[in-house]
Parts: C-alpha cells; sequence; structure tokens
C-alpha cells in the first residue's frame, strides 16, 4: 500500500527574487520520477506538502496552473524553520512534494462569468495558478472579463512583477496594482487594495470574485464586496490554517466538523458564515 506521507522528489531548476528584500522567493521545480506526474494532477487553488529532509514540511500553495506542463511552482515566504530552509537551498537541489492536496476553485462555476481577482502580497501565490490557467488559450473563452486588483505595501514587496507587466500588457484583463506607500520610482497607483476596489466598482451582475491576503486585507475587502452589491455565493477566499498531515487524518486545521486541508482551503463567504469564526 501507498503510502500517504511519503513525498516525491523534485528538483530545483529555478528560484527566483520575487521581492526587493529576499522574504519572497519562487521556486521553479520538477519531479525526478517522471511517473510522479501521473498521481500529481492538481487544479488552481490546492496546496502541496513541501518538504526539507531532515528539517520538516510545510503547506505551500502549487501556483503555477496546471495548463503549465513540466514544471510546478511554489512561491515561499521566510517565516520560520522549513521556509528559510527551503530560502537557503539552490538550484540542483533536491525537495520533497507530496499532494496535491484541498479542494480548489470552483472554475466551472465561474465559467461564463466575470472573474475580479482580488489579492495582496504573496496572497497573490494561490491565485496566480487561477489567473494563469483563465487566461491561458485553451480556456480563455470560458471566461468573461478579467479584472484583477493585486497591492503590496512597497513596490519592493510586489510579487511576479513579470507576471504582472504581462498581465498588464494583455486587453483582455483590466489590472490594477497599488502599493500602500510608493518611492522615488514608483509612478503607479498608492492606496489600500479595499479602498482601489471601491473605485474599480464591479458589478456583481454574472461575476465571482476570489480573494486571497493578509487577515486585515480580506476583512476590508469582504466589507466592501457585500457593499457593492455581491452576495456571500459570489464571494470566494482561501484559508491558511495551521496544517500538519495535509490530509484530513492529525485534526489539526479543522474549523467545527470543517478540515481545512481536505474541505478546504477554497471556501465561500457563505460556507464561511455557517462554520465558527475560528479562523
Ligand atoms: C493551504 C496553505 C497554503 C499556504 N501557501 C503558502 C504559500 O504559497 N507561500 C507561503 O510562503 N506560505 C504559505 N502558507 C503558509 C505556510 O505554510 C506557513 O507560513 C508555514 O508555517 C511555514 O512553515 P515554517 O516551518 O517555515 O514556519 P514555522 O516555523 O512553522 O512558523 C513560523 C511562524 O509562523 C507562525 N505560523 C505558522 N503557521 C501559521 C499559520 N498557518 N498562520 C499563522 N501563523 C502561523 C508560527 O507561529 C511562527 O511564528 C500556506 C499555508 C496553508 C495552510
Ligand atoms: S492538517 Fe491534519 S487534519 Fe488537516
Amino acid at each position: 500500500m501507498n503510502n500517504p506521507y511519503m513525498p516525491s522528489r523534485a528538483v530545483i531548476n529555478e528560484i527566483i527574487q520575487e521581492t526587493d528584500t529576499n522574504d519572497v522567493k519562487t521556486f521553479r521545480v520538477a519531479f525526478q520520477d517522471e511517473s510522479a506526474w501521473e498521481t500529481f494532477k492538481y487544479r488552481p487553488g490546492q496546496f502541496a506538502e513541501v518538504s526539507l529532509f531532515g528539517v520538516g514540511e510545510a503547506p505551500i500553495s502549487i501556483t503555477s496552473s496546471p495548463t503549465q506542463k513540466g514544471y510546478l511552482e511554489f512561491s515561499v515566504k521566510k517565516a520560520g524553520v522549513v521556509t528559510t530552509a527551503l530560502h537557503q537551498t539552490r538550484v540542483g537541489d533536491i525537495i520533497g512534494v507530496r499532494g496535491p492536496y484541498g479542494n480548489n476553485f470552483p472554475v466551472e462555476d465561474m465559467e461564463g462569468k466575470n472573474l475580479v481577482i482580488i489579492g495582496g502580497g504573496i496572497g497573490l501565490a494561490p491565485v496566480r495558478s487561477l489567473i494563469t490557467y483563465a487566461l491561458d488559450q485553451e480556456n480563455r473563452s470560458r471566461f468573461n472579463d478579467v479584472t484583477i486588483i493585486y497591492g503590496a505595501r512597497s513596490p519592493g514587496d510586489l510579487v511576479f512583477k513579470w507576471e504582472l507587466e504581462n498581465w498588464g500588457k494583455r486587453p483582455d484583463v483590466d489590472l490594477h496594482v497599488t502599493v500602500d506607500r510608493g518611492d522615488e520610482r514608483w509612478t503607479g497607483k498608492v492606496g489600500f487594495v479595499p479602498a482601489v476596489l471601491m473605485e474599480v466598482a464591479p458589478k456583481p451582475d454574472d461575476c465571482v470574485t476570489v480573494t486571497c491576503g493578509p487577515p486585515i486585507m480580506i476583512k476590508f475587502v469582504l466589507q466592501n464586496l457585500e457593499k457593492l452589491g455581491f452576495e456571500p455565493r459570489q464571494i470566494v477566499t482561501t484559508l491558511e490554517m495551521r496544517m500538519k498531515c495535509g490530509i484530513g487524518k492529525c485534526g489539526r486545521c479543522n474549523i467545527g466538523k470543517n478540515y481545512v486541508c481536505r474541505d478546504g482551503p477554497v471556501f465561500t463567504l457563505e460556507q464561511l458564515s455557517q462554520m465558527p469564526q475560528e479562523y
């Protein structure tokens, strides 16, 4: 019988420094054993347990899209033991990856609708998978207008800068990038994400929104979406609870009777409102 805790070995092929302070890095990895791709079929919004042998493992969103073949990407903020050790790796090093775990963004329910994607800081990582998926040539006609509102504390804290540039050039994407504080190089928008959301004022008709970012940003974004007339079932977000097993066994991540690792991490506001406020 297969051991569900056994990771597959993956080689780091590329490391991208995302932020000026170097606290976020994106790792592009590929399984060493080609057969691992057979069991690792993921959807936007899912996560993996990423490990360093002898150090430990941490749940990390898969930021690449299943439309991108032959590699996986993880964007990691240095937070503690595992993520600091990951930041010390080099191209060619081996990490462990087990998964994919959790549910995913409801892409089928989003078909034929406008998408409003709202991210803050490293919170762009899980939703980047969805954006890349929706903008892929194969899928683009399945979705209507795509609006992206993304913010970070400062220009140096913006992640996926090359991706933002690409999205900004596309005529079929309405991109709004903002920072809390500008600097001498910054000519773009200055302001908090929830305020920019009110300026953009997307219409709720035939629309689904996805929000991911720091809890304080999510709190005000959710309030503003409700002011704009969005109903809780149209508002999707993703939770970052503490996790251990990732597969609904250890009980570390439960909220009421829901295990975030198994029943989430993606929830609508309607679902969250029926759960105890323990997140
Ligand atoms: C589904 C999911 C997806 C995630 N995706 C990403 C991602 O794409 N990129 C990324 O950088 N991180 C992501 N995280 C967060 C990441 O898993 C945690 O930061 C993890 O604890 C880091 O492990 P560590 O060993 O480096 O930190 P630790 O040594 O475990 O802890 C570092 C510090 O963070 C605190 N902490 C640990 N976990 C949490 C938590 N869940 N909430 C609040 N505080 C916590 C600890 O108390 C400590 O102060 C995700 C988490 C979940 C559940
Ligand atoms: S992390 Fe073990 S049950 Fe969710």
